[in-house]
């Protein structure tokens, strides 16, 4: 049996997905019978099709031994960390789309995991269908990863298209992402999105697992889109590329000192990531010995992010109490300040009034437009 805890658009897209799959998913997961036996919520669902599954006390779950793998789509950090916690302790695996929980609690949690011969596992929260966490801990297990940038949220990456693509200010494409119901990828406060929290976590999630240490969302630079105008697209059009909101890391050559940071981006348009559009996501990993690798695909949404949380409930119930070993990272270093990378780079800076000869004075040679 399993539980589900939180059954708003992503839980909702979980029930859905085993309903619909349900004989291959228990085939795959090579067990006799599947069931969801609770979905645990604080509000009523009429009529639903579960309708009969809706319990209010998480107690309920914590205490049933028959729960083997508990879905974690509540969101936010608390109540979901102590419910998280309990259910790792008591010997249930634990599968979660929360982004927020895992970059805060990650390490802590996966140690829970160890201790009791069970799997946390969160393929989900980061690029909700594409699988970015299961390929980097297993298929690329033989690289050592030196770096990744990437397109990590869709909400944001419809916003841009728009202005690229269709010349609409800001403020409209926000609007129009509610309109159209791109709304229902936007996190519960759309700041979180447009803002870069939400690529910012997932930012920390990657990094941890790529660079073996836990990295924590107030060590990374994070900046959003809101001040992003039709200008700016304009220059960035004229340069040759597009503006994109990306979360990037990077290891330091001597292997000592993990980088990363959210913030809007020239993008050339020979990079693959240029072409990334909606609310599409892509993340390139650069291995050692693979190069460059691109993982592209639907990064938020119902059916996709539920896509990878119940693969994930397959991977638990498969495994049984064997750990997946190679999902792991070690606590933070103590760190002064962020984790802003000190190399030099290019910036893109935009003054109205101010002759090109006085900008060139500031900031050195580069190309004034
Ligand atoms: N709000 C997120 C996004 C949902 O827009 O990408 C998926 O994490």
């Amino acid at each position: 049996y399993i539980a589900i805890m939180g059954y708003g658009v992503v839980g909702s897209g979980v029930a859905e997905v085993i309903n619909k799959n349900h004989d291959s998913i228990v085939r795959k997961s090579t067990q006799s019978e599947l069931e969801i036996k609770y979905i645990l919520d604080l509000k009523d669902f009429p009529g639903d099709p579960n309708e009969k599954l809706f319990i209010k006390d998480f107690n309920i779950i914590l205490n049933d031994p028959e729960v083997k793998v508990v879905v974690e789509t509540m969101g936010g950090l608390h109540p979901a960390y102590e419910f998280v916690s309990a259910c790792l302790k008591a010997g249930k695996s634990v599968v979660t789309s929360n982004k927020e929980l895992v970059a805060a609690k990650g390490c802590e949690l996966l140690g829970y995991a160890a201790e009791h011969n069970v799997n946390f596992l969160f393929e989900a929260s980061v690029g909700g269908g594409i699988p970015i966490i299961r390929p980097i801990s297993q298929c690329l297990a033989a690289n050592e990863i030196n770096e990744f940038a990437g397109i990590l949220n869709g909400t944001t990456n419809f916003i841009l298209t728009r202005m690229i693509n269709d010349g609409m200010a800001f403020e409209d494409a926000l609007k129009l992402a509610h309109r159209l119901g791109t709304v229902r990828f936007s996190e519960r406060d759309p700041s979180a999105d447009i803002l870069g929290f939400d690529a910012c976590r997932k930012v920390c999630i990657l990094a941890s697992l790529c660079f073996g240490k836990h990295v924590y969302p107030d060590q990374v630079h994070t900046e959003g889109i809101t001040e992003i105008t039709l200008e700016d697209v304009e220059y960035a059009k004229d340069w040759g590329g597009v503006i994109k909101l990306l979360g990037r890391a990077r290891k330091s050559e001597d292997g000592k000192h993990i980088y990363a940071i959210v913030s809007p981006a020239f993008v050339d348009h020979h990079s693959q990531l240029a072409s990334v559009d909606d609310v599409f996501n892509a993340i390139l990993v650069r291995g050692d010995a693979i190069g460059d690798v691109v993982f592209y695909g639907r990064g938020a949404g119902k059916l996709p992010t539920a896509s990878a949380v119940v693969a994930d409930v397959v991977d638990a119930l498969k495994n049984g109490s064997k750990v997946h070993d190679s999902l792991f990272w070690q606590p933070a270093e103590p760190v002064e300040g962020m984790l802003t990378d000190p190399a030099p780079a290019a910036y893109y800076v935009r003054a109205a009034g101010v002759a090109p000869a006085v900008v060139e004075a500031i900031y050195g040679r580069g190309r004034v437009v």
